[in-house]
């Protein structure tokens, strides 16, 4: 798959390495063509750099690591991104204290509204950058969630396919309206690691566990609740 990596920081750096291991064509792009050029050298893995235009123009996966910037400021023309699978991996700025405004519209569904002609998808804002250090061995062995929502149902599929060949779980959240249930995610696992001060390997998974094999408490029943 071409993958095309918009702003090469710490997100695009990381997850533009992962994919490359697992033998994706990878592109590098940054506010100038040294910079995406200076990460793919370092990357390796025959990944190429150089201008964010041109990592658009190069993938049919990019990768949106640039936090709440109109894609028009970023690109010469939003049209590179037509019919684009945009994955939008941000998370809102952590607040003084951590008093969390509540969120009204995501940061996900904001990027559609401008770009109304990409595939925006929402994944990988759960986890920090040390987790992706530990990908894919051993972090497959524990089973790590990556919370996948977007309304073009074969996106989805392909970052859920890309999330889980490095190592992760994809888990399937339906609609590009529940990223701001993600993004709330992203901002509790943030406060647990900041401020709760549980270090960056804390992350936030979901797991199915098996029936109990009798139902001692009397079971679900019910509800009377109007
Ligand atoms: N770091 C984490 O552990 C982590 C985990 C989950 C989610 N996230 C979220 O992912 C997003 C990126 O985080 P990050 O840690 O990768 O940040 P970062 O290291 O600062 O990288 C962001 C990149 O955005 C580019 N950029 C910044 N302002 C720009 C602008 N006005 N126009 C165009 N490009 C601009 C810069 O690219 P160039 O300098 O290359 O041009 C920079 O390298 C954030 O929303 C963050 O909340 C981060």
């Amino acid at each position: 798959m071409k993958i095309g990596i918009i702003g090469s920081g710490n997100m695009g750096r990381s997850l533009g390495i992962l994919w490359a291991e697992q033998g994706h064509e990878v592109f590098f792009g940054a506010r100038t063509t040294e910079k995406g050029q200076e990460v793919a050298t370092n990357a390796g893995h025959k990944t190429q750099g150089g201008s964010n235009d041109a990592a658009a123009a190069f993938g049919a996966v990019l990768l949106y690591t640039v936090r709440g910037v109109n894609p028009a400021k970023v690109f010469s023309s939003v049209s590179v991104l037509d019919d684009k699978v945009l994955i939008d991996c941000n998370n809102q700025e952590i607040p003084e204290n951590f008093e969390y405004p509540a969120i009204a519209r995501s940061l996900a569904e904001t990027l559609a509204a401008e770009v109304p002609k990409a595939r925006v998808v929402k994944a990988f804002n759960t986890m920090a950058q040390e987790l992706f250090e530990l990908a894919p061995d051993p972090l497959k062995n524990y089973k790590v969630s990556v919370f996948v929502a977007g309304d073009d149902e074969s996106a989805k599929q392909t970052v859920m396919q890309l999330a889980n060949e490095i190592g992760f779980q994809a888990i399937d959240c339906g609609k590009l309206r529940h990223a701001r249930l993600i993004e709330s995610a992203g901002d509790l696992i943030r406060l647990l690691m900041i401020q709760q001060q549980m270090g960056s390997t804390v992350t936030i998974s979901v797991h199915a566990l098996p029936p109990a094999q009798s139902q001692r408490l009397g079971g679900r029943q019910d509800s009377n609740l109007k």
